[in-house]
């Protein structure tokens, strides 16, 4: 059997009106996943035209290589802060625009064996990247009582970071934790379950960010977008939790105050609510627009 995997771009012709700012420019997809958003992009955009996608995931680079199939589209198995040297390295100085997609796609999440959701069984990994040095079960496994705390405080916004943590080395005595499920159980078992919101998910959430370094990631890109995109060029950002948007928001506000870039909306842009009817996973997302003006 094989599967189809899905992952619905969010605000997508939202994104390609204030993204495209030239026809048959360049751009960076800095967060390809399936190829979602470069699709609704390609479809606006004149035959000259090109996209680099980049995605960490070599899995995702290839399925979204067949789903998009188009000759404009260059899939790079890099990180988004690399775009300035993918680009360079095809002879191209700067691009017209930079989309960032943040987080995981739907085919990570509902994928058991990439180990990042907490509703099916699977071995506990959360890399983007399956080169990455760092696995969720190394953390749990072999991080101190302090460090998990931190994580779960600092990447999860966990109000109980420490009671978990401690029932994590607790059960790490008896055996390594192996598999999402079993991760699941153990934060299951201290704390109480609020409404539809499973109590181990903001735990995912700070195993996943720090596996994969997102927030030091999005803050590095933030200080290089100079390098990205030309003046007249625009950057669009999709977030889905606070810490994330809190970084976007700041970064793009001084850079506004430095007079060499514009905010293209003053406020962050949302799905309304029959994009949010139609696909759940659009609930949490802002998009911020920010244009280089020198
Ligand atoms: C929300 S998905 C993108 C979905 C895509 N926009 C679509 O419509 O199909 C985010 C993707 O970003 C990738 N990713 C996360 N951090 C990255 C980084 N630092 N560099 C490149 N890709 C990254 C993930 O592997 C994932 O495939």
């Amino acid at each position: 059997m094989t599967t189809t995997w899905t992952h619905i771009p969010i605000l997508a012709q939202q994104i390609a009106d204030l993204l495209l700012v030239n026809p048959d420019g360049v751009y960076v997809d800095g967060t390809l996943g399936l190829g979602g958003h470069t699709r609704c992009l390609l479809a606006r955009l004149g035959a000259s035209a090109r996209i680099f996608g980049l995605d960490k995931d070599a899995e995702a680079l290839e399925i979204a290589r067949t789903r998009v199939n188009d000759d404009r589209l260059k899939p790079v198995h890099a990180s988004y802060t690399e775009a300035a040297n993918v680009l360079h390295a095809a002879g191209i100085s700067s691009a017209d625009g930079l989309l960032l997609d943040l987080g995981l796609s739907s085919y990570q999440l509902d994928n058991p064996a990439r180990g990042f959701s907490m509703l099916q069984n699977g071995p506990l990994d959360m890399r983007f990247d399956l080169n990455g040095p760092l696995k969720a079960a190394d953390i749990v496994n072999t991080w101190p009582l302090h460090e998990i705390t931190r994580i779960l405080q600092d990447y999860g916004e966990e109000h109980h970071a420490e009671k978990i943590a401690r029932a994590i080395l607790e059960a790490r005595k008896q055996a390594p934790i192996q598999t999402t499920q079993q991760l699941a159980q153990i934060v299951e078992e201290i704390l109480p379950r609020y409404g539809k919101k499973h109590p181990a998910t903001q735990t995912f959430q700070a195993l996943r960010i720090a596996c994969n370094g997102e927030l030091e990631s999005v803050e590095r890109v933030l200080h290089l977008l100079g390098q990205i995109v030309h003046p007249g060029g625009r950057v669009a950002v999709l977030t889905f939790h606070s810490l994330e948007d809190r970084l976007v928001k700041n970064n793009f506000k001084k850079l506004a105050q430095s007079g060499s870039w514009r905010l293209v909306n003053k406020h962050a842009l949302a799905p309304d609510y029959e994009e949010v009817r139609q696909n759940h996973r659009a609930r949490s997302a802002k998009l911020r627009v920010i244009e280089r003006v020198l």
